[in-house]
């Protein structure tokens, strides 16, 4: 689909306001295929707001967000998610009773052609189906490294690890796009070193794109491609880790957040 150099996803000139608060203030940025992007900004910047565009949570005053050409804006979440944008969310949203594997399985539903009823008419054609889902859910399981926890309540699991399973069913939908928001968030030196791992492989192996959300500077400045700076809804840089880190309206909007903090 497209041309390969073509980005995933256009997002342009997005206004979203609550009341007075502009939450998302004429954000604009490209998503390359195999690219990593992050969004970076002080507390209450709009970066979860940015992400409840995207996935259809919050309608934007104005603006128009497309993936490979087809607008997003005006979508139900469903409908967008089934166009291939998964997420993992800033709190950690898990069944917290099932297991690993069964999480992952939820995480397949949207590949779930065959339900209970059609079941009974195509048994050979659901139980291929069964078949092929487990098998993309244990590809997970060792691409993420969570054979030990496999049949495990989720609710049991360290942070650390329910944070990787949670990712893990964002890849059960075998994504276009990937939406991480903090996905380090809480993590102690070696979760976040896991993690950071996980997340390179999954741009450098699976290929797929991903917008990463994240205040761990240290680590967006490590692993990401492209960095968007936003500071009370309004885009103020974007660029490489590079040229970010040496702009001076990151370092005031920076020094700004520390001063008052
Ligand atoms: N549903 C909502 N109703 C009203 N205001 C909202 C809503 N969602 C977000 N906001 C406001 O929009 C602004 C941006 O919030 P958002 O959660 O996007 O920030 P954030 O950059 O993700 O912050 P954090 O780093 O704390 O997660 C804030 O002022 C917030 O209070
Ligand atoms: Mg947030």
């Amino acid at each position: 689909m497209g041309l390969v150099n073509e980005p995933v996803l256009v997002f342009d000139d997005v206004h979203l306001n609550f009341g007075n608060v502009k939450a998302v203030n004429g954000v604009s940025f490209t998503v390359n295929p195999d690219e990593l992007f992050a969004v970076i900004g002080p507390n209450g910047a709009g970066k979860t707001s940015i992400f409840n565009v995207l996935s259809g949570v919050y309608r934007p005053q104005s603006g128009s967000v497309t993936m490979h050409g087809q607008q997003l804006l005006g979508m139900k979440p469903p409908a967008i998610a089934n166009l291939g944008v998964a997420r993992t969310f800033q709190n950690i949203e898990l069944f917290a009773n099932l297991t690993v594997v069964d999480n992952l399985m939820l995480g397949r539903h949207q590949h779930i052609k065959y339900g209970t009823l059609a079941a009974f008419a195509w048994v050979g054609k659901a139980r291929n189906e069964e078949v092929r889902h487990r098998r993309a859910v244990e590809e997970i399981i060792d691409f993420l490294e969570l054979e030990a926890w496999r049949m495990l309540p989720v609710g049991m699991l360290p942070y650390g690890v329910q944070k990787r399973v949670e990712l893990g069913r964002a890849l059960a939908m075998e994504p276009k796009l990937l939406l991480l928001d903090e996905p380090v968030a809480g993590m102690n030196l070696e979760e976040t070193e896991d993690m950071a791992r996980f997340i390179i492989d999954i741009r450098d192996e699976l290929q797929v794109p991903m917008i990463m959300v994240e205040h761990d500077m240290g680590l967006v400045m490590d692993i990401a491609d492209r960095i968007l700076v936003v500071d009370f809804g309004t885009p103020i840089s974007l660029g490489t880790p590079a040229e970010v880190q040496k702009d001076p309206a990151v370092i005031t909007a920076y020094l700004g957040t520390e001063a008052s903090a």
